[in-house]
C-alpha cells in the first residue's frame, strides 16, 4: 500500500494515464496456505480497470477473502469496494502533475499511436512467514498509452502474480508478453528444478527474450529462498526480514537489454 501511495511507482496515486487521459489501475494478491494436516489451500483476488480506490491491492483482498469470484472489474469493482467498506476516492486524486504532464507530451508526439512505450513502475512484493504461508501481490497502473478497457497481466493470476506450494512470483514489464507466457506461473512451476535466482534468470531470458519484451520478476520459494532478475533499463528491489532492510539496484541481464 505504500508503494501504491508513493507517486514515484506507477500503481495507485501516480498511475499512468490511458489514451483518454483517465487512470485504470489492476491489481491481483494470491496466497498459498497450510491446513492443519500440511494441505496447501490457494486463494486469489484481482480487481481490473478500477479507477476509484487508492489502493487496488486492498481491493483485491477484499475480493479473494470476501467473494466466491478471483477478480471483479471496473464499475462492478467499485460497487463492491464500497459494499465493503473500502473508500472510494475521485479519479483525479490518483492523478499527478507529472502523470498529466506526461500524458500531454506524449498526446504531442508524432508517431504510432498503437506503439507501447517500454516505461512501467509496477509494484510487487512475494512474503513466506514462519509456518511457511507464502503470499504474492502486484499493483499497476497499466502502461501508458494503453486503450481505455486494457487489462494487464497485474489483474492476472498466473501473468502477475502466481503462488504454490512451491513458491510465489510478482512481475513488472510488457503485459501483453507476460501475459502470453505465463510468467509467473512459468517461473513459480521452474522451481520445481531450479532456484529461485536461476529460475527468475531463466523465464525472463527464454520466454520474455523471444518476444522482445522487458520485464522483471520477483520469486521468493518455500524454503525462503529469495531470486530476481530482470531485463528492462532499471529494477529496484529491497528485501526484509525480521531483523533486516535491504535495496538493491539490480543490473540487467546481460545481453537483453536494447
Ligand atoms: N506490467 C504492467 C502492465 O503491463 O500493465
Amino acid at each position: 500500500m505504500e508503494l501504491e501511495d508513493n507517486a514515484l511507482f506507477n500503481a495507485g496515486t501516480g498511475s499512468v494515464l490511458t489514451t483518454a487521459g483517465t487512470v485504470e489501475m489492476d491489481a491481483s494478491i494470491m496466497v498459498m496456505k497450510r491446513g492443519p494436516a500440511g494441505e496447501v489451500r490457494v486463494s486469489a483476488g484481482a480487481a481490473a480497470a478500477v479507477s476509484r480506490v487508492k489502493n487496488p491491492v486492498t481491493l483485491a483482498r477484499a475480493i479473494m477473502e470476501k467473494t466466491p469470484h478471483v477478480m471483479l472489474a471496473a464499475s462492478g469493482a467499485h460497487r463492491f469496494a464500497r459494499r465493503a467498506g473500502i473508500a472510494l476516492c475521485r479519479s483525479e486524486e490518483l492523478i499527478t502533475a507529472g502523470a498529466r504532464q506526461r500524458w500531454r507530451a506524449r498526446q504531442l508526439q508524432p508517431g504510432d499511436r498503437n506503439s507501447i512505450p517500454a516505461m512501467h513502475g509496477t509494484v510487487g512484493a512475494v512474503a513466506i512467514d514462519s509456518s511457511g504461508n507464502i503470499a504474492a501481490g502486484t499493483s499497476t497502473g497499466g502502461v501508458p498509452g494503453k486503450i481505455p478497457g486494457r487489462i494487464g497481466d497485474s489483474a492476472i493470476i498466473g501473468a502477475g502474480t502466481f503462488v504454490s506450494a512451491r513458491g510465489g512470483a510478482s512481475a513488472t514489464g510488457s503485459g501483453e508478453a507476460i501475459i502470453l507466457v505465463a510468467l509467473c506461473r512459468e517461473a513459480v512451476a521452474a522451481l520445481s528444478e531450479q532456484s529461485p535466482s536461476t529460475a527468475a534468470r531463466h523465464t525472463i531470458a527464454t520466454l520474455l527474450g523471444p518476444h522482445q519484451a522487458e520485464g522483471g520478476i520477483v520469486i521468493v520459494d518455500h524454503k525462503a529462498r529469495i531470486g530476481f532478475a530482470h531485463n528492462a533499463a532499471a529494477m529496484q528491489v529491497a528485501t526484509f526480514d525480521s531483523t533486516d532492510l535491504r535495496h538493491f539496484w539490480v543490473a540487467p541481464l546481460a545481453g537483453t537489454h536494447s
